[in-house]
């Protein structure tokens, strides 16, 4: 309307992006990607260095600091974390309030925002010491708390964390252990899981980082704002993919219909996408989409699963995909959640659990920038505009006359 368009004249030039698609939100020395050129690099290293090298706690000493750990401080920081594992009996029995068959997201997303009723002492944001807590605590508690949304499910007793396994191997045990009976963790399973949460550990300015950002710009407590950013990871457009992928090769069944599939995918027909495939920024390969093909490789012939069909439905998949001009042309390849279902299947994960296994491993990316933005002076309440679309100014009617 005039009126309106009046007032957007006076407020001078705005950029208008949907999806911010050419927007930088912030300046941050964390994570850089090079999508055309398919690079991933976590303060400086190449990830497939880490994958290969490294191990998740030390990529998470690295995320956090920014340097990788020399010996003692890789020490000390992993001594902090085990000592941080438990949760407050009080945050256990929220799972209580739960139906059993609530989506383990869903629990995830109540129960981390939960921690900021418990946890005060972090509300000083200013003070660089309590953000370390905070980060430290966060990473510690987030696979205890995934693994009691897995038990909820289950209807399996809680399992107390046990704090002389390493962090992937903790998570296995308060997952699959039952009480009273011995459970050895394998150390294929734990190191393929451990790869996998390596690469998941950081992607910069995602949908749930920036809105970890967005929310944590307003001061909020930082538990909060990590909840924020686990309800935005859980869309099937983001790391909700990984179980969609799952759902997807279920529902085309066999190979036969990979063809049929794709034609309804390339017609667009009710919107269905070939889910685990494209990126927003990656235009030539996600690196480590890559890595963790070669990992499903590893640890399928490992479980003896070498002809596991899912594996063998999702090579089809790409290889048809990758030779269509529809994928050749728009530039989508396979992103980090086509083959991580398929590595989480074969551990005996359920397909719902897939994406709090991403929520876990990204927990140290949110804090990472949540402790980055937050330790910046500059930073800004996070306030986009917006270009109305409404109606012109009117004035109020009275119900009985409308
Ligand atoms: N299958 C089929 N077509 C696709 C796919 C796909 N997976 N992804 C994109 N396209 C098509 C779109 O229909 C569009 O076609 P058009 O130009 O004819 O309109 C074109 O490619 C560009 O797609 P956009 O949606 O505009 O790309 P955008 O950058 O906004 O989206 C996204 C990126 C969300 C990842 C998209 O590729 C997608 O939906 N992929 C499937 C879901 C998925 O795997 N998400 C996980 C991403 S990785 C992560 O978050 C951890």
């Amino acid at each position: 309307g005039a009126d309106v368009g009046k007032v957007y004249d006076k407020l001078g030039i705005f950029t208008y992006d949907p999806g911010f698609t050419s927007t930088c939100s912030t300046k941050s020395a964390i994570t850089y990607i090079d999508g055309d050129e398919g690079v991933l690099l976590y303060r400086g290293y190449p990830v497939d260095q880490l994958a290969e090298h490294s191990s998740f706690i030390e990529v998470c000493y690295l995320v956090l600091h920014g340097e990788l750990p020399k010996k003692d401080q890789l020490e000390a920081f992993e001594g902090s974390i085990r000592r941080h594992t438990m949760i407050n009996e009080g945050v256990k029995r929220f799972f209580d309030g739960f139906y059993y068959d609530a989506h383990p997201m869903a629990m995830l997303t109540g129960v981390v925002g939960a921690l900021s009723a418990f946890y005060h002492d972090t509300t000083n944001n200013k003070d660089p010491k309590h953000r370390e807590i905070f980060a430290h605590r966060m990473i510690a508690k987030i696979p205890t708390i995934a693994a009691a949304a897995y038990k909820k499910f289950y209807g399996q007793p809680f399992m107390h964390p046990q704090n002389n396994l390493d962090y992937c191997s903790n998570l296995l045990q308060m997952m699959f252990a039952v009480p009273a009976e011995p459970y050895h963790v394998d150390p294929v399973a734990a190191r393929a899981l451990d790869v996998l949460f390596i690469l998941h550990a950081d992607h910069e300015q995602n949908a749930s980082t920036s809105t970890v950002r967005m929310a944590g710009s307003t001061g909020c407590n930082p538990y909060a704002a990590i909840s924020s950013g686990i309800a935005a990871l859980w869309g099937p457009l983001h790391g909700g993919a990984n179980e969609a992928v799952l759902n997807m090769l279920d529902e085309i069944g066999d190979a036969k219909h990979v063809p049929e599939f794709m034609n309804k995918v390339k017609n667009k027909v009710e919107g269905v996408r070939l889910m685990g495939f494209g990126h927003r920024v990656y235009k030539n390969f996600d690196p480590r989409a890559k890595i963790i093909r070669e990992q499903c490789h590893k640890v399928l012939k490992h479980l003896g699963k070498e002809n596991d069909p899912k594996m063998e439905l999702a090579l089809k998949l790409e290889e048809i995909a990758l030779s269509d001009d529809y994928f050749k042309q728009r530039k989508l390849y396979p992103n980090v959640d086509f083959y991580s279902g398929i590595i989480y299947e074969a551990l005996g994960i359920p397909v719902n659990m897939f994406t709090p296994m991403f929520a876990v491993a990204r927990t140290v990316g949110w804090c990472a920038h949540w402790m980055e933005m937050t330790a910046d002076s500059s930073t800004r309440i996070a306030r986009p505009r917006q270009v109305y679309t409404g109606a012109p100014v009117r004035n109020y009617v009275p119900c009985d006359q409308r």
